[in-house]
């Protein structure tokens, strides 16, 4: 076990992002302030109390920019301004300073992949082949057959490349034909876009979540992506094949690291990257021969299968893998993946809660997670996402996780005050943050005792980890450091455990049940269905 030496008295506090808890707000469903039944800057701003009485440290939001919205924000036609859904500038600027005085800081998304079809470089990239802006996207000719240059998949189904009938070529495109692919091996590009993290960091934002990091530099022969003996009827048609030629290309760890400097030119700024690969290759984006990202996404916890020895094996891999001197993280859902309530079921939602917010390195939560949020159905009528639209029936569309916040049992569970964007799940009467605060053992006291329990107890937040036992349903390790050791027995079924902890146990800090604070824990103990239990070792 690498129990790396970063947790030692010498740097007792770490950065920011280190030591705290992100929050992910997606924009358009968090709050409405203008009645127009989509969420904006100024309802965050509006809910901001609530965060602070929740404990997080950091706010990561998802795309504001101005957008046709094709794919919800993550289609740019604008890096720098705020979309008019969202408000303006000035509403951002406002939001950044309340944010501050509150000691939260703010992580805004950064898209540099792709931008919209509708944004000006692109409207002049296609207009001649001439044109100064050509080469600032993946323009090719066809194939000899008049086909796509190659066989590469677009994430949300079909070919990945768009015929331009007026100027007689093909554009690259990883997603929507609406979001045309960035050319990153054109130095003019990037300069282009660091301005884009000058503008904004300059503004006061305190990092960056990069949308889809290791899509920006594709293979400069343009070879076929082979195919995917792991793909099976059903799956996204793009897991056809493996994006090996097409993402995840050497030459862009140079750029990272040119971003990295950048980075590092502001105080305490954090970089993060969304980077779905094997952890093997994943770490790589700590950055090998040059400076990386700081936090490269990790999704371990939202793909794993829910069983105690195969997370306690990832968990120890992960630990080993991450380069010594660099910092874990953790997720546990996101805006393009199920709610980990309907995933695990709402019981073992609050030992997930658990797991994630006692293991070492930054735990990143999504909005309504904390309330327990499940997937909304939405029916036909009401589907938003590309993903359901272009391949309707595989079950890929994102709407079921980007519902309304549940706010009060009140119209719109007081999200809105018209119809929203999105359905509001049914269950928001009596799933809300109104009722939760007030209930001792709901969800949303467990996150908020969780969050608190990790503040005070450093050996949680920066301490070491080390794995102590595995067996059945029942997994437990230790987070300690000089002051204090403690013990994080989990189980992950239905079922009574009994359990033999190491040593010979302590006292019960808090279990995921909310009634055992101080009590005795025997060595010889026993954890009930669906408990999670920190111990303070005696
Ligand atoms: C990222 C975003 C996702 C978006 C995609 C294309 O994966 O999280 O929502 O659709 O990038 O920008």
């Amino acid at each position: 076990m690498a129990e790396i030496d970063v947790a030692s008295s010498a740097r007792p506090n770490m950065l920011w992002w280190q030591r705290g808890i992100v929050y992910q707000i997606y924009p358009l469903s968090f709050q409405d302030s203008n009645g127009d039944g989509k969420g904006d800057l100024n309802g965050i701003r509006q809910r901001l109390d609530y965060l602070g009485w929740l404990g997080v440290d950091a706010v990561w939001i998802s795309p504001i920019y101005p957008s046709p919205m094709k794919d919800f924000g993550y289609d740019i036609s604008d890096y720098c301004d705020v979309a008019p859904t969202f408000g303006t500038l000035g509403d951002f600027d406002e939001l950044v300073a309340e944010i501050h005085r509150r000691r939260i800081k703010l992580i805004l998304d950064f898209v540099p992949n792709h931008t919209s079809d509708q944004h000006q470089w692109f409207l002049e990239s296609r207009s001649s082949r001439d044109n100064p802006r050509r080469n600032w996207y993946i323009w090719h000719d066809p194939a000899p057959d008049g086909g796509p240059p190659n066989n590469w998949l677009s994430v949300f189904g079909g070919k990945a490349w768009e015929w331009d009938a007026h100027t007689g070529q093909y554009y690259y495109h990883a997603f929507l034909k609406e979001q045309p692919d960035l050319n990153w091996r054109n130095p003019v590009v990037r300069k282009a876009m660091y301005d884009v993290l000058r503008f904004w960091l300059g503004r006061g934002v305190d990092g960056f979540r990069i949308d889809v990091l290791w899509h920006l530099i594709k293979d400069d022969q343009f070879r076929n992506d082979p195919p995917n003996p792991g793909y099976r009827p059903g799956d996204a048609e793009h897991r056809r094949l493996l994006q090996r030629y097409s993402t995840d290309r050497p030459e862009v760890h140079e750029v990272v690291a040119e971003m990295r400097a950048l980075f590092n030119e502001y105080e305490e700024r954090v970089m993060i990257g969304e980077i779905y690969l094997p952890v093997e290759r994943l770490v790589s984006y700590y950055g090998l021969e040059r400076p990386g990202v700081h936090l490269p996404f990790n999704f371990q916890l939202i793909h794993a299968p829910w069983n105690a020895c195969e997370i306690d094996r990832m968990i120890v891999e992960y630990d080993r893998l991450v380069p010594e001197g660099e910092w874990p993280n953790w997720v546990l859902g996101n805006h393009d993946q199920r709610r980990i309530a309907s995933r695990v079921g709402p019981q073992q939602a609050r030992v997930a809660a658990m797991l994630l917010l006692t293991l070492r390195g930054t735990p990143t939560l999504y909005y309504g997670d904390e309330i327990g949020m499940e997937d909304v159905f939405i029916p036909p009528q009401r589907i938003q996402d590309p993903a359901e639209k272009n391949e309707p029936g595989l079950g890929l569309g994102r709407d079921p996780e980007r519902t309304p916040m549940q706010w009060e049992g009140s119209p719109h569970a007081a999200f809105s005050t018209t119809e929203p964007w999105l359905p509001v799940a049914e269950d928001f009467h009596r799933r809300n943050v109104k009722v939760l605060a007030e209930d001792p053992r709901s969800i949303l006291t467990l996150y908020k005792r969780l969050l608190e329990v990790r503040r005070e107890h450093l050996a949680l937040s920066i301490g070491h980890y080390a794995q102590r036992q595995c067996k059945g349903n029942v997994m437990v390790y230790e987070r300690s450091n000089e002051a204090e050791r403690l013990l994080i027995a989990l189980n992950f079924g239905h079922d009574t455990e009994r359990v033999q902890l190491p040593g010979a146990a302590g006292k019960a800090v808090m279990s995921t049940h909310l009634d055992r604070a101080g009590e005795k824990v025997d060595a010889n103990s026993v954890l009930r269905p669906d408990e999670g239990l920190i111990i303070n070792l005696a």
